[in-house]
């Protein structure tokens, strides 16, 4: 991995993360871990300062980035990172991109309002080891980064949680807090929205990533919304399959070849967590009319991304699962939406403490491997990382 510090040309990078160590004094020395844009595999680490003075003056407030998770879902940033403009978070230059990660942040110091150094947050960060936001809108629980080159960006992106104020927050449990209840948002919302459509007119649900957390939790909220007659099926890759029928999630578990030996008379919706174009015509094909629903949601499988593609059976749509969620607040009016939230998560918190083995490791060369072995999906499904780019 190339090392570039293009603030410090006497320092090394070692000096660097040292001084971000130094956050009593006005700058401090920042790492970032950087991806090339068009080419994933190419990545160096970024050294940089930050004027702490300036920044509290002008209102703002550095974090220092403690520990976040990786997974898939964060490639997938990258993926659709120009498409769906993920880039946009955490800028960076020369064709360079800095992944958003969930995790937990401490405030070094603070301009705003409300909000003082010390605090720890749960939010949306850059691999890197600080994050400077503008706190806007500060309440008890949360706040929202107003920083102008993120105003457009969509909102759910842009809250942090104060964890002091979070009564589901436990220390212990930070890493099963960043490594699933993000992508158990998206699960929940997804069982949800086929839920409030009737399935389709289905009777059987195809999930293909079976393996990934998102999936996982798919399955699990659709078990328990206990829809009477709907067949729930994971897709997976054979070196996944006992994983995932060991995990109960599904109503059945097969893999991708088998795709050609289903009966496809079944009305079936497809719930599309790889976002492979191979395998997505394999399915419309397969299925052809009987393909009534077919929900694009991930991109596990980044590198064959499905673009525009005339297929039989429905036609593929992305899922918008703010659009759900604030359909949701409507129909369940003051708190429905975060008590139905709430149970179905603590519901998946405590079995997934049995099942989930947190790998939690410090330093840029830790973050580098791991990052490749999340690229090349080679991180065994029971598995989840919490990194930090700090040493
Ligand atoms: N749209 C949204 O708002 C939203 C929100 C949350 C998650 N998601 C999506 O859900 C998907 C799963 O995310 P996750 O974080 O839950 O994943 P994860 O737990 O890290 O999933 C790992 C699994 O994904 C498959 N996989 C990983 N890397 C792969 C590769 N390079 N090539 C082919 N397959 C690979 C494998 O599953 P199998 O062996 O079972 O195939 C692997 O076991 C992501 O694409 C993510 O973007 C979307």
């Amino acid at each position: 991995m190339a090392r570039v510090d293009p603030d410090r040309h006497d320092d090394g990078l070692e000096d660097a993360m040292t001084a971000a160590a130094q956050t009593a004094s006005a700058m401090i020395g920042t790492a970032a871990f950087e991806v090339k844009r068009d080419d994933l595999r190419d990545t160096r680490l970024v050294g940089g300062s930050i004027d702490v003075t300036a920044e509290t003056a002008a209102g703002r407030a550095v974090l220092a980035v403690d520990r976040f998770a990786l997974t898939a879902n964060n490639i997938t940033y990258a993926a659709f990172g120009e498409q769906m403009a993920y880039w946009s978070f955490f800028p960076a230059s020369d064709g360079y991109g800095r992944i958003p990660v969930w995790g937990f942040a401490d405030v070094v110091a603070s301009g705003a309002e409300g909000l003082a150094a010390g605090e720890r947050i749960f939010g949306y960060w850059p691999m890197a080891t600080h994050c400077v936001v503008e706190p806007a809108r500060i309440s008890a629980r949360r706040f929202v980064d107003a920083s102008p080159h993120r105003r457009d960006l969509p909102p759910v992106y842009n809250s942090y949680e104060r964890v002091a104020a979070d009564p589901a927050y436990a220390r212990e449990r930070e890493g099963l807090q960043m490594l699933l209840r993000p992508l158990f948002a998206l699960s929940f919302l997804a069982a949800d929205f086929l839920d409030d459509n009737g399935v389709f007119g289905g009777t059987q649900v195809l999930v293909s990533s079976a393996s990934s957390k998102t999936s996982l939790g798919f399955g699990h909220a659709m078990q328990r919304l206990a829809r009477p007659g709907i067949r729930v099926v994971g897709l997976t890759s054979p070196g996944n399959r006992a994983f995932v029928e060991a995990s109960g999630a599904y109503d059945a578990v097969a893999t991708y070849d088998a795709i050609d030996g289903f009966d496809p008379s079944v009305p079936t919706v497809y719930i599309d967590m790889a976002g492979g174009a191979a395998l997505l015509t394999r399915i419309h094909t397969r299925f052809g009319d009987n393909l009534v629903y077919s929900c694009r949601i991930g991109g596990t499988q980044w590198e064959d991304l499905a673009g525009r593609m005339d297929l039989p059976g429905a036609r593929p749509k992305f899922f918008f699962a703010p659009d759900q969620m604030v359909k949701r607040h409507g129909d369940w009016g003051p708190g429905g939406f975060d008590t139905r939230f709430g149970e179905a998560w603590q519901s998946v918190l405590q079995p997934a403490s049995g099942w989930l083995a947190i790998v939690d490791e410090r330093g840029p060369d830790a973050v580098e491997r791991r990052y490749r072995e999340t690229l090349e999906g080679r991180v065994p499904p029971d598995q989840g990382l919490v990194l930090s780019l700090a040493d």
